[in-house]
């Protein structure tokens, strides 16, 4: 409410002033639009409008100031940017400038995409829970490369700490050794599951430490780290220190009482040390104002959890971000004193910016982070820390965290200390690795947990990938449908077909890329999938309708042989949309498909998901087919 009058005032001013600034008004009346949508404009609109009333000239030089800069800074790549997008980064350069102490701001001021995943523990090898963070950010990568967007996606491994050591303990190799070998694993299952990662960081190269270190001074330069006494329970196996009201009694297997930490039931041990903390409780409005944007965290379920915590006295408390080294020796040092390991959390999380050069400037070619994907189990140090870390050194937050659930089996989460996980590379070996993705993209659900089960995958990949577009495929490329092997091109053909079977697919097709798109953006996958299963059922439905193989007894009639082509093109036209809208999804699958339809590289972007009989340009020729294909194999028992 506040916020809309000082907008009105602001208006006004400019208004009032329209003699001086006849040039720069509508520029700033569509600025000022961006800028109330800007989750920080509560916090600016007074000083803003106060500068306006009092120097509205001055203010108005300075924009212009500005976009000159920006303008030699960028060159003719400015031309990429909306005329929004530059004045909305005209408004923010110009508050900078008028010394607001805009610490961090947020636009959608960037088309660089850059998408993350978690950088996963070496404990132990890869499963299918953190394939699926790593195919979900790949999946979005790619939709949103379709869209000709500039994509950064990064992944990678998270190798210190004392789980770490523990772990490279048992194996009897290094530690370096055995966080390689492991570390491969997850390269190698990223690879084979074409998560088409730009970078692949590894939190034991010497760059990340650097990075870690010099993030570490920036807090500190700017006054946020200071050395306190720090007592609590410490959970060891889950290096965290954990809330007296996260802490319960049990007894253990010798009878004896004692503590655990609620949450995963590991125990906790009363610790008291000096080490390094952090001034996490200054950071509350910050949260507060970044989480004002709704889209800040998703789905909605998680947002509305993180808006509860940072109520949370206890969770704010400023949070301790060293170890004593003696404790946790496998860990990057406290710059400038060796007695200290900075927290493990603390160096993971700036994997994020190692990946992209920082502080090199190269960085905020991609920065912000666009979409940041998380397992709800991490969504306190990606919700919280993470944010406070930023905002403390002066960057902007992630505009989105796309929070998801666990997989679990037979209702428990899967996890490597449970030892009840589901390798990626057996369950690969079985269902493919398309299957695989398609199954987990297909049944997971951001906000609930989703339950793996071997007999379900078979299900769903046989009646789905193997029939309804497999089969759809088969029957009219075959040869005795189709001896030439031809794909007739729609346009023209789109009117022969006079029955509700085709309306309805062609209405289903028309309608198919604009629900994807939206499913894509609001990180619905499943429904992108669903959507185009019932357009490939409609065309199945299509051509059972008009029986074409009964069509190619009156081969001489001319107007069954209109038919059958009429039918071949909608189905195949249907065919190649699907290839298209489910390529996030299954990129081996679909890759297979628009080859074997001759769709030539370069009409492979989002724009070719609209039916090519809806275009304005000319009859195209009929297309060339392979007679033969495999698009997805059964399963069989
Ligand atoms: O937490 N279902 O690494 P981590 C779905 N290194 N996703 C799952 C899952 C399951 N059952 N189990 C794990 C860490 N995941 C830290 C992260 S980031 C700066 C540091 C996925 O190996 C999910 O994304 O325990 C979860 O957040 C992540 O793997 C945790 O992997
Ligand atoms: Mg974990």
């Amino acid at each position: 409410m506040a916020a809309r009058i000082l907008l009105k005032n602001l208006q006004l001013i400019i208004n009032m002033n329209t003699k001086n600034i006849m040039t720069g008004r509508p520029k700033l009346d569509k600025v000022l639009q961006d800028l109330q949508k800007n989750p920080y404009f509560d916090k600016y609109s007074r000083r803003i409008a106060e500068l306006q009333s009092k120097n509205p000239d001055e203010l108005v030089r300075r924009v212009e100031h500005q976009e000159a800069k920006i303008k030699k800074e960028k060159g003719p790549s400015v031309i990429s940017f909306t005329n929004n997008t530059i004045k909305a980064k005209l408004i923010l350069k110009c508050m900078r400038s008028l010394d607001l102490h805009l610490r961090y701001y947020a636009t959608n001021a960037y088309e660089n995409k850059y998408i993350s995943t978690p950088i996963f523990y070496v404990n132990s090898g890869p499963h299918i829970g953190h394939l699926y963070s790593a195919i979900l950010a790949d999946a979005i990568a790619r939709y949103n490369s379709m869209r000709e967007d500039k994509v950064f996606l990064s992944t990678g491994t998270d190798e210190h700490g004392n789980k770490v050591e523990a772990a490279a303990m048992n194996s009897k190799l290094s530690n370096y050794e055995y966080c390689s070998k492991v570390s491969n694993e997850f390269r190698k299952m990223c690879d084979l599951f074409d998560v088409k990662y730009s970078h692949f960081v590894r939190t034991t190269e010497v760059t990340h430490q650097e990075t870690v270190q010099h993030f570490w001074n920036v807090l500190d330069k700017r006054g946020y780290i200071y050395r306190g006494k720090y007592s609590g329970w410490y959970c060891i196996s889950d290096e965290a220190f954990v809330s007296e009201n996260d802490v319960t009694e049990t007894v253990n297997s010798f009878g004896k009482k004692i503590k655990i930490c609620e949450e995963s039931g590991n125990p906790v041990e009363w610790t008291e040390e000096v080490n390094y903390k952090f001034q996490l409780s200054k950071f509350q409005n910050d949260l507060k104002y970044w989480l004002k944007n709704e889209k800040a965290v998703r789905p909605s379920k998680f947002h509305k959890i993180l808006s509860k915590w940072i109520e949370d006295e206890y969770i704010l408390k400023d949070l301790s971000i060293s170890r004593p080294r003696s404790r946790v020796p496998w860990s990057i040092p406290v710059p400038k004193d060796n007695s200290q390991s900075i927290y493990v959390w603390l160096d993971a999380l700036v994997n994020y910016l190692t990946v992209l050069g920082y502080p090199k400037n190269e960085f905020k070619e991609y920065w912000p982070p666009v979409i940041q994907i998380i397992g709800k189990d991490i969504l306190k140090f990606h919700g919280i820390y993470w944010p406070a870390f930023l905002i403390a050194a002066g960057l902007e937050p992630p505009k989105t965290l796309l929070c998801h659930s666990h997989w679990t089996i037979e209702g428990k989460k899967m996890s490597k200390s449970k030892g009840n996980v589901v390798s990626p590379f057996e369950a690969a070996n079985i269902f493919s690795e398309d299957g695989l993705r398609y199954f987990l993209l297909r049944e997971g659900v951001p906000q609930s947990d989703g339950n793996y089960c071997p007999k379900t995958v078979q299900n769903i990949l046989n009646s789905e990938l193997a029939d309804n577009l497999g089969n759809l495929v088969n029957r009219c490329v075959g040869r005795s449908l189709n001896p030439l092997g031809e794909f007739p091109q729609p346009k023209g053909l789109e009117n022969v077909l006079q029955s509700e079977a085709a309306d309805k697919l062609k209405k289903n097709l028309e309608s198919l890329n604009v629900i994807a798109s939206e499913c894509y953006e609001e990180f619905r996958l499943h429904h992108a999938v669903d959507a185009t299963m019932n357009t490939l059922q409609s065309a199945n439905q299509m051509v059972n309708y008009h029986e074409p193989w009964k069509l190619r007894k009156a081969i001489n009639n001319p107007e069954a042989c209109d038919q059958i082509k009429a039918v071949i093109s909608l189905a195949l036209e249907t065919a190649r949309i699907a290839a298209l809208v489910l390529y996030p999804i299954v990129p081996k699958v679909s890759t297979n498909l628009l080859n074997l339809l001759n769709v030539p590289r370069e009409n492979r972007s989002w724009q070719d998901t609209v039916p090519t009989y809806l275009s304005s340009s000319e009859k195209m020729e009929t297309k060339n087919v392979q007679n033969e294909c495999l698009l997805f194999k059964k399963i069989r028992d």
